[in-house]
């Protein structure tokens, strides 16, 4: 099925697929392999893959950018999430050889060049700023961002672990909608629900792309067996089935970002998203991995 797929994420989105560990899937090196591992994604329906230029030190955009290369067919199936800012202390010329970022308005407008170059797509669908950096010079990034956006480069512009008074700033600059906050968000990390940043999301438009939605892999050992020996007797859902259920029934129906490439996995998750929960088994999930009851 040869088809342009419609933009970006959308609410109907089930699942983004991360691609921060592609590099460590040797049997997805080779171009063609990974060419046939996206296109089986995208019959499935899954057209989002999420990357950033730091991942795998730039590898995983320059293997992804590779696969789109050898089949040009598949590149316009395809829709990108790129993100910039971090700069990793190996990848400092200075002498200082420090982490930092660089949410700063050349250097994000050349990254936006050497991505749409890595990854081998014509347009970015959704451009990310990394993290918040408190040296951001909130107008000239956005006049870049909307530069970029002008010339066709990206088509739509959100951030990435912002805290809401930090894209309320940067979207009080810039004419162009924030349409995203990509940040963590899963069983194995609750807090942002409890302390107003889901309302903000809501209040503000913001889509929540959820990162890490199965915990890293490692939900198991929060979550005690008896736990999930009996959800899964009561709904038929696997443990990943259940993560990623959890998820989808917060209000806004955040996207998870899930990071395995495992296409059993990979349909767990959507069958997952495709599931309810009763209310009950939603907080028994949450008081499992809290420790406690809700007050
Ligand atoms: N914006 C940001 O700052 C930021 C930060 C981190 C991540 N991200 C994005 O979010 C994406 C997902 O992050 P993530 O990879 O941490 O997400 P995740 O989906 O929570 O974790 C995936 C990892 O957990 C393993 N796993 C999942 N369920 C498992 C199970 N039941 N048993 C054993 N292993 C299990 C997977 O292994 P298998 O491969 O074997 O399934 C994979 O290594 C990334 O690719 C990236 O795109 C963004």
């Amino acid at each position: 099925m040869q088809n342009t797929p419609t933009a970006g994420f959308t609410p109907e989105t089930p699942l983004i697929l991360g691609m921060m560990r592609l590099h460590d899937h040797p049997e997805l090196t080779q171009p063609a392999k990974l060419a046939d591992w996206v296109s089986a994604r995208v019959d499935e329906g899954l057209n989002v893959f999420d990357h950033a230029d730091i991942y795998g030190a730039g590898a995983c955009e320059r293997l992804f950018g590779d696969a789109m290369r050898a089949h040009p067919a598949l590149a316009k199936r395809v829709r990108v999430i790129t993100k910039a800012g971090i700069v990793p202390a190996g990848q400092d010329n200075s002498p200082w050889q420090v982490k930092h970022y660089r949410a700063e308005a050349d250097y994000l407008a050349n990254a936006i060049d050497k991505a749409l170059a890595s990854l081998a797509v014509e347009q970015i669908d959704t451009f990310l700023i990394h993290r918040p950096d408190p040296l951001l010079q909130a107008e000239d990034v956005a006049q870049i961002l909307e530069n970029a956006v002008s010339a066709g480069k990206v088509r739509q512009i959100g951030v990435s672990n912002f805290l809401p008074e930090q894209w309320r700033w940067l979207a009080r600059n810039t004419g162009l909608p924030l349409v995203c906050n990509q940040s963590q968000l899963s069983l194995a990390h609750t807090g942002p629900l409890f302390d107003g940043t889901l309302e903000a999301h809501l209040a503000d438009g913001m889509r929540w792309l959820a990162w890490s939605p199965l915990g890293g892999g490692n939900l198991a050992e929060r979550i005690s067996a008896d736990v999930f020996d009996k959800a899964r007797e009561e709904t038929g859902l696997d443990e990943t089935a259940l993560a990623i259920a959890w998820l989808r029934q917060i209000p806004g129906t955040p996207v998870p970002v899930i990071g395995s490439m495992n296409p059993d996995r990979i349909h767990s998750s959507l069958r997952g998203a495709q599931s309810l929960l009763s209310r009950p088994l939603w907080y028994r999930l949450l008081e499992s991995v809290r420790k406690t009851a809700v007050a």
